[in-house]
């Protein structure tokens, strides 16, 4: 029989972990829905809470559904720790804290999630914690900002609606040189994209509720951890009870028993299974959005309505060789932003659309569009709003769907533009 070791993406995607459980043939985690689980006897609890056996207490700490997807996620992006989160907010949250300090400061990139970037910026500042942001495509400018204080250099893969694509080898580079870990938000590529574990990044976080997903029917985050980075080292210190206690697992046992344990944000195994489920496909949905995306992006840069399209994909984008090599010939993602006259030419565009859906998510079976400027950057500062988004942006995220009812509905909704 194959070993697990040497199958294709695709297939551990499907198969992983399945054959290892005693489910009574069931070929899907099933879902334990149970907030705490009973013991046998007082010492086996006892021996449980002090870590001595891998049985469940108690679903805020981990349920056996979630446990089956925190392996199967840690396979994927070769990954030797997992924790799973209720949301992407919650992984990056709780993945951060678990490396900062009050009065800590960390680097990262300046093109940065919505969310991540008022959560850097403006929340972690209650604590103390700041941030230095940089320009994600420029290392001089990372490396700038690489201080003496640094805990750690954080980059999403792809950033939204920027669309950079930044060279995770030199950077992972850069922050190991200054003794520092590098964290990548990988939710734009998924792991059949890229594997930025591979490429040298210590810890990766995602909101599963995209593509690993992919059917926009759960909610879900993880933290991913490559253990190697070696957190003996002086100025992590701090760090030192959880090496004694884990080794190279010291940053995945400390994240669990302090943030995951205290603050909560555990998922509910609903949503876990519910990813489970969409993982199955992942590989094959992901090849689907890669050529809806390239035609769609080349439709657009046609038609005579649009100013702009920023996609990768492009031979003349300024990420596109980067993309070529560090995803390995296999696509650009499918996510694009593209420009129209003004913001009311985007509001007609969304308002004269049939199938492809106005709403705030992202990395969905479904095509979906949305106006950030007019949306999810409608509350920020002026000032700021305008520095983050353009009221002539749309951003796409390109669907399975079959790219002609795609391009076909966008054609339809640009002659009312
Ligand atoms: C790159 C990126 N990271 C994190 C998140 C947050 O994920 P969630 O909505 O699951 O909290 C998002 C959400 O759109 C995202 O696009």
């Amino acid at each position: 029989m194959t070993r697990e070791q040497d199958y294709h993406f695709e297939t551990l995607a499907i198969h992983a972990g399945v054959k290892d459980n005693p489910w009574s043939g069931a070929t899907l985690p099933p879902l334990f829905q149970t907030a705490a689980h009973w013991h046998e006897d007082a010492d086996n609890l006892s021996r449980t809470f002090s870590g001595q056996t891998q049985d469940h207490i108690y679903m805020r700490l981990t349920n056996p559904t979630n446990s089956f997807l925190e392996k199967k996620l840690a396979l994927l992006e070769s990954a030797k720790g997992a924790t799973l989160m209720a949301s992407g907010m919650a992984a990056i949250s709780n993945g951060c804290m678990a490396l900062l300090r009050a009065g800590d400061e960390f680097a990262a990139s300046r093109s940065l999630f919505m969310s991540s970037y008022t959560l850097f910026t403006t929340i972690f500042k209650k604590y103390g914690i700041r941030v230095r942001l940089f320009d994600p495509l420029d290392l001089e400018d990372i490396s700038q900002n690489i201080t003496h204080d640094t805990r750690f250099v954080y980059i999403e893969t792809i950033t939204n609606p920027k669309m950079e694509i930044p060279d995770i080898r030199s950077i992972a580079d850069l922050a190991h040189d200054k003794g520092v870990p590098l964290v990548v938000d990988n939710t734009l590529a998924s792991p059949w994209l890229c594997r930025p574990i591979e490429l040298g990044a210590d810890i990766v976080m995602h909101s599963t509720t995209k593509y690993l997903s992919g059917h926009g029917a759960a909610l879900g985050g993880v933290v991913l951890d490559a253990g190697r980075f070696d957190w003996s080292a002086e100025k992590f210190e701090d760090f030192t009870p959880f090496v004694e206690a884990k080794g190279d697992l010291a940053y995945s046992f400390r994240l669990f028993k302090e943030h995951h344990v205290n603050f909560g944000a555990t998922p509910a195994p609903m949503h876990s299974f519910l990813t489970a489920i969409g993982l199955d496909t992942l590989g094959l949905r992901m090849e689907r959005h890669m050529v809806n995306a390239m035609a769609v992006a080349q439709f657009l840069r046609e038609h005579p309505k649009v100013t702009w399209v920023n996609y990768p994909g492009f031979d003349d984008h300024p990420c596109h060789h980067i993309a070529k090599q560090q995803f390995n010939n296999k696509g650009f993602g499918a996510m694009m932003a593209f420009g129209l006259e003004d913001q009311q030419a985007c509001f007609n565009l969304i308002d004269h659309l049939d199938m492809i859906l106005n709403l705030a998510n992202l990395g969905d079976c479904k095509t979906l569009i949305i106006h950030p400027y007019s949306s999810q950057y409608a509350t920020f500062p002026q000032k700021l709003k305008e520095e983050l988004a353009d009221p002539c942006l749309i951003r796409f995220s390109t669907g399975i769907e079959h790219h002609e009812d795609i391009c076909r509905d966008l054609e339809r909704a640009l002659s009312h533009v």
